[in-house]
């Protein structure tokens, strides 16, 4: 594990120009590199998840002596970007109080990410002048990409770059509204195969100003099923030269990272369901890119370019970590350790464990019981190389949901049902 790390400016305080490392990502004014992106999801990347990525990201982590903050900012650049679980747009100028606390960073957190999801192009517009004149984040990112059917059945989500000019209306209000702040977008190939948007919202993007595109190379119908289409980025980067495209889909291991990079000519890599139960992916990350070790669980394994194989011990230090930052950023250790529980059965993939005792510490109340059944387990397994690969939601669907003669014509925009953005979550 490395010691010390640099010495960090100030939160917000500006960082001392330097030139950008060759090929590194430029989200509007922050240099990103390694050009690595945690995507957004729902209910996992919420403070303490990214914590623990930047961490990895930056040389630390439970074992190690870095604390999570700014490291690798003190030059102006950002080991990776990490971007936060989706907040709804109406959600948030009605500052509802939920919201409010899932918007909340870090304070050595920078830059600050946030996802909005929002139809209306006012709402939208509201909420994003909202976050620029309150200085709630550092970076807008817009999600197109969502294909649950209880968003695209009123025309939100993936469904919405079907219908060009809504699209477009969004875009302008976002970006008008940004100021200075870097919009991004992130979205789908599109609806499924015979309705693919992802080349005309690329270039509606463009042309309303957006900073950055991220494309997950499946479309809707595909929910998490198959393999992601690489060379869908590819096209959409030929066909954007103006901007950097993010590729994203099926990125396992730091290796994955590098080849969709060769493959695509991408810009970057966002990076889901890779790091579930494995937020030392972006030590990984950094390593693969940077050539040198940065640490992780398996220091000195990582530092000679190869992925992190962490005992079970050192998982379980994480595991803990992981719940005492839930219980911290929820001010109620009980509850940090009932939202930790949907991480279990990611963390201990692949470790001979049983199924009693997966279920129990799939159950735990409290940290002290998440340390004693941890204790109970054998500790001193090595990691299990079927813990490697895909990992979370894999199903595929046949058929979108969509508002009725949605399809009928991409520049009629009526149809969007009033509450499309009600209840949502998820990408
Ligand atoms: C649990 C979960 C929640 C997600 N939530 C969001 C979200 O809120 N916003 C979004 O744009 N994408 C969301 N996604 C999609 C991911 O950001 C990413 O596009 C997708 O998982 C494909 O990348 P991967 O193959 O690296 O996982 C979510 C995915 C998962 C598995």
């Amino acid at each position: 594990m490395p010691g010390t790390p640099p010495a960090a400016p100030a939160p917000g305080a500006p960082a001392a120009a330097s030139p950008a490392p060759s090929g590194a990502l430029m989200i509007g004014p922050h240099t990103v590199w390694p050009p690595v992106v945690l995507a957004p999801m729902a209910g996992i990347t919420n403070a303490p998840f990214r914590t623990l990525c930047r961490e990895f990201a930056n040389g630390g982590g439970p074992g190690g002596a870095a604390p999570a903050g700014p490291q690798g900012a003190a030059d102006g650049v950002h080991k990776g970007l990490f971007v936060s679980e989706m907040i709804t747009t109406r959600a948030l100028v009605e500052r509802n109080d939920k919201t409010m606390r899932l918007i909340h960073f870090d304070a050595t957190e920078r830059p600050r990410s946030i996802q909005l999801y929002g139809v209306d192009p006012d709402t939208v517009g509201k909420a994003i002048r909202m976050i620029a004149e309150e200085d709630l984040a550092d970076h807008i990112d817009l999600n197109f990409g969502c294909p649950v059917p209880k968003v695209t059945r009123k025309g939100g989500g993936s469904a919405l770059p079907y219908k060009r000019p809504l699209l477009r209306a969004i875009l302008r209000e976002a970006v008008r509204g940004a100021g200075d702040l870097p919009v991004t977008m992130k979205m789908r190939k599109g609806i499924d195969d015979d309705h693919l948007t992802y080349l005309d919202a690329g270039r509606i993007a463009v042309e309303e100003g957006v900073t950055a595109i991220a494309l997950h190379g499946r479309t809707a119908a595909q929910h998490y099923g198959g393999t992601a289409d690489w060379d869908a980025i590819a096209r959409l980067k030929e066909h954007v030269p103006e901007v950097p495209v993010l590729g994203n889909g099926d990125i396992w291991c730091a290796a994955d990272a590098r080849r969709m990079m060769r493959a695509t000519g991408c810009d970057g890599v966002v990076v889901g369901r890779g790091c579930l139960g494995r937020p030392w992916l972006f030590s990984d990350l950094v390593t693969a890119f940077e050539g040198s070790g940065s640490g992780g669980p398996s220091g000195s394994e990582a530092a000679a370019g190869a992925p992190a194989t962490p005992t079970l011990r050192e998982v379980a230090e994480v595991m803990v970590r992981h719940a005492t930052l839930l219980g911290a950023w929820l001010a109620d250790e009980a509850r940090g350790v009932i939202d930790f529980r949907k991480h279990v059965a990611w963390y201990l993939k692949g470790f001979a464990v049983g199924s009693e005792m997966r279920g129990r510490l799939a159950t735990v109340a409290s940290l002290a019981d998440l340390a004693t059944g941890l204790d109970a387990l054998d500790l001193d397994q090595p990691w299990p190389r079927d813990a490697d690969g895909p990992r979370g939601r894999s199903s595929g669907r046949n058929r979108v949901v969509l508002p009725d003669g949605w399809l009928a014509d991409p520049y009629d925009c009526a149809g969007l049902a009033a509450d499309a953005e009600s209840d949502v979550s998820g990408g």
